[in-house]
């Protein structure tokens, strides 16, 4: 099956790379995947697979059934959103929409989507159960999965498999990793209510500039002291608002930020872990405080047995050289985690690092990709799609 599939895939590889090409120069922000969505729905539906357009709002369903001799679905989700970034390369298919870019590599994510999907509907009388792909929107915003869940996407599912590109892995590799992948990512608002005073006069008032740069520093130093480092926490204030002259003490201060952590255990207890030190700070001064604390998404935990398909898949594939296991999760955050409360599931770095010139990072302006990557992500993700069904029944 799998010379097929790189048969399948060499002959795909022109129309992909103009897949990739059109979707670079047209892209849209989140939540607004009109053009994207109505062309990925016209791919879908070229190579016979049912298609369902507006499931969470601007996503993409398409239904692939196979023989129907294994009940078990399997979910493929790629992202298909871009950000509000003005292109700074030169690539003849820069983006034609000023200020929209594709900077995070969410066309070659689409691209990799609808290649397996071309390539899996060729090979269809030799899959036993279902496939579904899910092209989602607005994940830049961490919206676009919940949208899609709350309009019955990953009903029915038995696993999710998703793909990220990477470009400090070169083109033509991938990165696997077990485990936490990614951060569950949280934001707060923290309003410190004190009370006004006349500047040369501090003991008539109480200053909530103060107690804002004791909090701050109280739970920085606190992360080292009382939580367990192995399993780490990233508590950054971005923004922070009080005052109003020099020489009258502000009654208030309002911090704004976001807390990333790994564990679930941790990420549990992190709101009242920062209320309890708050609140302690707050007292013995008689200041009060409003503490607004919302969960973003979890993070990403990779299943063992489906990322060992990924892994053992994409040796096969691409080479044993070319598969990384990867020691270190990432802070960042990413919604494919709200699938995996529904069912198991793996997300994969898609390697897309040029050799011989700057790798930009993801969201930057300059950022390009070695489009020989695609290939790569194609045959991994259907080769690993294809194998589904020989692993016994995961739970
Ligand atoms: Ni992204």
């Amino acid at each position: 099956m799998l010379s097929q599939i790189q048969t399948l895939a060499e002959n795909l590889a022109p129309r992909l790379i103009e897949i990739r090409r059109h979707l670079h120069s047209h892209p849209e922000l989140s939540g607004q995947e009109y053009q994207t969505s109505v062309y990925v729905a016209g791919v879908l539906s070229t190579c016979g697979i049912q298609v369902r357009e507006g499931v969470g709002k601007t996503g993409v369903v398409g239904d692939l059934v196979g023989q129907d001799t294994d009940p078990r679905c399997l979910a493929i989700r790629t992202d298909m959103d871009a950000l509000p970034i003005q292109e700074r390369t030169t690539l003849e298919f820069a983006s034609r929409n000023p200020g929209i870019m594709h900077a995070c590599g969410h066309d070659v994510h689409t691209t990799v989507g609808l290649g397996t999907a071309m390539i899996l509907a060729e090979l269809r009388s030799q899959i036993p159960g279902s496939i579904r792909f899910l092209f989602q929107p607005a994940e830049e915003i961490a919206q676009g999965a919940g949208w899609m869940i709350a309009d019955g996407a990953a009903k029915d599912i038995d696993a999710f498999l998703s793909v990220h590109v990477f470009p400090s892995i070169p083109a033509g590799s991938i990165g696997v990793r077990y485990g936490a992948l990614t951060a569950a990512a949280d934001n707060f608002e923290l309003t410190l209510i004190g009370e006004s005073g006349h500047g040369a006069r501090p003991h008539e008032a109480v200053d909530a500039i103060w107690i804002a740069a004791q909090v701050i520093t109280t739970l920085q130093q606190a992360i080292g002291r009382t939580q367990n480092p192995l399993r780490p926490v990233v508590f950054t204030v971005g923004q922070i608002e009080g005052g109003r002259a020099s020489n009258i003490i502000a009654d208030q201060v309002v911090l704004k930020g976001t807390v990333r952590s790994l564990h679930p255990e941790t990420h549990a207890n992190l709101p009242q872990w920062i209320e309890e030190i708050v609140a302690s700070i707050c007292k013995p001064y008689g200041a009060k405080y409003h503490f607004n604390y919302e969960r973003g998404v979890p993070s990403v935990h990779n299943d063992l047995r489906l990322t060992q398909l990924l892994e053992r898949s994409a040796q096969a594939a691409l080479g044993y050289d070319r598969v990384t296991v990867l020691p270190e999760p990432s802070l960042g955050a990413e919604d494919f985690a709200l699938f995996l409360e529904h069912a198991p599931g793996s997300m994969f770095r898609l390697g897309v690092g040029r050799a011989g010139t700057t790798n930009h990072p993801l969201h930057h302006p300059q950022f390009e990709i070695d489009e020989s990557a695609i290939m790569a992500g194609v045959v991994t993700m259907a080769y690993s799609a294809c194998s589904y069904w020989q692993q016994a029944t995961t739970t």
